[in-house]
């Protein structure tokens, strides 16, 4: 399998990456960020791309990947919703808010909806227990979830 190549204009904002940090290896996140964004996500191709265009390894490329919950390693739905599941988000309610979500969505948690809109995804602590449940939708922080604040913030995302 070939890697998928990066457009020059790309290539460019990774060459000014690289010289910023003090090895090739510190700068496989914000070009992995890169990679996402050029080719919808960081499967194999985008992931042997970003290994090649930095000189490190795939193995290093595929573990920053798999350990972020920001990358994606198939294709995703246009907006990512991260419901936090970790012990406070939990203890108020996450397993039902899931079921919710699960229900409204007519998807399990990782999968995608048929029409692309949403991808369903668990996250550990989002960092913001006091605020539990809580959820992200792409970028955007949602807190004291309940079914129907949940509603109303999925309707604001085509
Ligand atoms: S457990 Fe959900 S934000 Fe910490």
């Amino acid at each position: 399998m070939a890697p998928a190549v990066f457009a020059a204009e790309t290539l460019n904002k990774i060459e000014e990456i690289m010289a910023r940090y003090p090895t090739r290896r510190a700068a496989i996140l914000p070009v992995l960020y890169l990679a996402q964004e050029e080719f919808g996500c960081v499967d194999d191709r985008a992931l042997m791309a970003a290994s090649k265009v930095l000189g490190v390894s795939k193995a290093d490329v595929y573990g920053v990947a798999t350990y972020y919950s920001m990358f994606e390693t198939k294709p995703f739905g246009r907006n990512v919703i991260h419901l936090c599941d970790n012990l406070a988000c939990s203890l108020l309610g996450a397993e039902s808010l899931q079921d919710h979500l699960e229900r409204k969505l007519e998807i399990q948690m990782g999968q995608t909806t048929t029409d692309g809109r949403f991808t369903l995804k668990n996250a550990e602590c989002l960092g913001a227990c006091a605020q539990a449940p809580v959820m992200l939708v792409n970028d955007d922080f949602y807190e004291g979830l309940t079914d129907a604040k949940i509603d109303e913030i999925l309707a604001k995302y085509e």
